[in-house]
């Protein structure tokens, strides 16, 4: 793994940032494989990048038909609930981008429990991707995470056993300590950590402590999640200064 940490003195820095390395991550992946496989996080800072995606320059700058659309968890709601991630990336991204529907593969929240949503999530995957289930996870081009005030990502929260799954590309997760407290699928840390590469967004002063652990170095994976991210591509930070505290930008 190699691992960046970039700083920006404002959102709309990180934003710009943000989008301009997802189109870089597009145009690699088609120029190299024919098709981007993308997936979503949920998050205030995830959102205000896919509003920047959905503006010029970058919008355009994506080949839209040639790239498909993943989250990397969501809460057990429908998709027009105020606290679906995949609503939100709707409406912040998806609806204003000329994007195929069959491009869209969101996980099935409203399809029995969030076991056999975790399920057939994964069986999608499979199944798009042309790995068995039984296999090592495919390489998404690219995930997308956020960071929660306790150091959780995607769904994967501080003590849960899902941190620990070492076989499941995706899970069902029960509510987190942090609300809204819905049950969620999400996910796992082979599944994440078999990308290409990961981008985590993360902005706001809330977020300096669990930066400063999984960062500073030494942080559990049971304590701090994100510390669990370690993808066999590129890691790649980027913060705001209130997030990023004492935390030095850095290219290892
Ligand atoms: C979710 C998210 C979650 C999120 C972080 C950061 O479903 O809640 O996917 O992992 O990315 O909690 O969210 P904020 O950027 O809103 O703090």
């Amino acid at each position: 793994m190699t691992q960046e940490v970039l700083i920006y003195s404002s959102s709309r820095e990180l934003n710009n940032s943000a989008a301009g390395f997802i189109v870089d991550a597009s145009k690699k992946a088609i120029a190299a494989r024919g098709r981007f496989t993308i997936a979503l996080a949920g998050g205030s800072t995830p959102k205000t990048t896919y509003q920047t995606l959905a503006q010029a320059p970058f919008a355009r700058s994506i080949d839209w038909e040639r790239t498909f659309v993943f989250m990397s968890d969501e809460r057990c709601v429908l998709f027009d609930d105020e606290r679906s991630n995949y609503g939100m990336a709707r409406e912040a991204l998806l609806s204003h981008i000329p994007i195929p529907d069959a491009n869209l593969l969101p996980i099935p929240t409203g399809q029995g429990s969030p076991d056999q949503v975790a399920e057939q999530y994964a069986k999608i995957l499979s199944d798009f991707f042309g790995t068995a289930l039984t296999d090592a996870p495919p390489a998404f081009d690219l995930i997308l995470l956020g960071l929660g005030d306790d150091g959780h990502t995607a769904s994967l929260f501080p003590g849960y056993p899902t941190l620990q799954e070492t076989e499941r590309w995706v899970t069902a997760s029960p509510p987190g300590t942090l609300p809204p407290p819905v049950d969620r699928v999400t996910f796992t840390f082979p599944l994440i950590n078999a990308a290409r590469a990961v981008l985590m967004l993360v902005a706001g002063e809330n977020k300096a402590a669990p930066v400063r652990d999984v960062l500073g170095g030494g942080a559990a994976v049971q304590e701090r999640p994100a510390a669990g991210v370690q993808p066999t591509g590129k890691l790649v930070w980027m913060l705001d200064t209130k997030a990023a505290g004492s935390v030095k930008a850095a290219r290892l």
